[in-house]
């Protein structure tokens, strides 16, 4: 019994597949032929051994064939199992085998052997055929990265990658950072052939970068290509010993004093510390004072700068010589004045009364 087997090959054609199928099954029962070949994608140079899948056992002669159909002009190999014989084909180049279990193998395979294979399948059920692809592929070189600049400050400047395939045939290109695939957005534009990558970076993008190139049969990669991103500072923190309270410093006469000015940035930022607004030596991020003077009294700024960013923040502090207050002695037995207030008025209030009782008295 013939199958247009061709339909199984037909991926969206599912319905119709199983349709069939089931008419199949209906029909022969307890024999089920079923040939199912995949499309291949190999590299060129390689050999394949192209499965066949759900073809019956037993007494069965396989027979490949060049292009969609078994035409016997375009024969590559047969095999026939009893007695177990090769026949070469009409197209065999030398390179075209069949093993017992009908499987194609070809040897050193070449861009000519692109295109259609049909398998035929007899066995004492009947003949049935399928058709598959091959298609051959260049072999991918590594491909070339390059990148514009080793260095970027983070968010401000543009950085491009090139990928440059040691290839000339189709290939897609893909770009990754960090093992992600690193798509076309608001960070990032890609050449419409991907080869060019370009944006800005923000200091946790340092890599690696990296492109692909692939085809349906291959990939290769590029090395790994790292950024120096810098950024900062974002904030500055001032601190003290002693602790620093609403920005003043309060310390003893001859006590020592640490300023710390502390930053977040690559590279580390360059100091500058001010008095009164008059530079003094240290270019640290620390500032002492050995001994706490009078001289040392006033307000100090540290100015933190980065030299890649080119940001400048800078935060200030007063420095006061510590005065502890002195206890403000009381009278033991002391009266407000709003007692003093309320007593008088108290007093004059039953002095008022005794007189007025006094001349009610005398005019009674
Ligand atoms: C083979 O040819 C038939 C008829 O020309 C067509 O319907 C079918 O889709 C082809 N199969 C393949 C795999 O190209
Ligand atoms: C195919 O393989 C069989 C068994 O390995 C061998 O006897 C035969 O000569 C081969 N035929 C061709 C055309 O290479
Ligand atoms: C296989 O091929 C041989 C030689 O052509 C033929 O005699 C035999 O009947 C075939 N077997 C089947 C199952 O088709
Ligand atoms: C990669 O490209 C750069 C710039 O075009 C070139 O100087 C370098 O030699 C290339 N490296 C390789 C391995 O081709
Ligand atoms: C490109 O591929 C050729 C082989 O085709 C190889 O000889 C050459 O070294 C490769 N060049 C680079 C830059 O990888
Ligand atoms: C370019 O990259 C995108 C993914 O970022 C991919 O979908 C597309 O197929 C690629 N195109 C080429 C020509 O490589
Ligand atoms: C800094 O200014 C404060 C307030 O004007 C002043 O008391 C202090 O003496 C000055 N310090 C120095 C070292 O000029």
């Amino acid at each position: 019994m013939a199958l247009p087997s061709e339909t199984f090959l037909r991926a969206g054609s599912r319905c119709k597949r199983l349709l069939l199928t089931a008419t199949l099954l209906a029909s022969v029962a307890a024999d089920e032929l079923f040939l199912y070949p995949e499309n291949l994608n190999r590299v060129l140079g390689t050999s394949i051994r192209w499965r066949v899948y759900g073809a019956p056992t037993g007494d069965v002669n396989f027979t490949w064939y060049r292009g969609n159909g078994s035409i016997e002009a375009n024969m590559l190999v047969s095999y026939t199992s009893s007695p177990p014989s090769w026949i070469p084909g009409p197209v065999n180049t030398g390179r075209e085998n069949v093993t017992e279990q009908g499987y194609l193998t070809i040897t050193e395979l070449e861009f000519g052997d692109t295109g259609d294979y049909t398998a035929v399948v007899a066995s004492t059920e009947g003949s049935q055929e399928a058709t598959g692809q091959i298609q051959v592929w260049e072999k991918l070189f590594q491909p070339n990265i390059t990148v514009s600049t080793a260095s970027v400050v983070e968010y401000v400047d543009i950085v491009n990658f090139t990928c440059q395939p040691n290839n000339t045939s189709d290939l897609q290109i893909q770009w990754y950072l960090n093992y992600f695939p690193v798509s076309q957005g608001y960070q990032w534009a890609l050449s419409s052939d991907n080869r060019t990558l370009s944006g800005w970076v923000s200091r946790s993008q340092n890599g690696p970068y990296y492109c692909e190139v692939s085809n349906p049969a291959t990939s290769q990669r590029s090395t790994f290509q790292n950024l120096q991103i810098y950024y900062g500072p974002d904030f500055i923190d001032m601190n003290s010993i002693p602790l620093l309270h609403l920005g003043t410093i309060k310390a003893k006469l001859g006590s020592s004093i640490n300023i710390y000015c502390q930053t977040v940035s690559q590279p580390a930022c360059l100091y500058q510390w001010l008095l009164n607004g008059t530079a003094l030596a240290t270019t640290n991020s620390t500032l002492s004072i050995r001994s706490m003077s009078w001289e040392d009294v006033g307000t100090y700024r540290c100015i933190a700068e980065n030299p890649k960013t080119q940001l400048i923040l800078y935060s200030t502090v007063t420095l006061k010589v510590y005065e502890p207050s002195l206890p403000i002695l009381k009278p033991p037995y002391a009266i407000s004045q709003r007692m003093v207030v309320f007593l008088s008025i108290g007093v004059s209030l039953i002095l008022l009364s005794l007189i007025g009782t006094f001349i009610f008295h005398l005019l009674s």
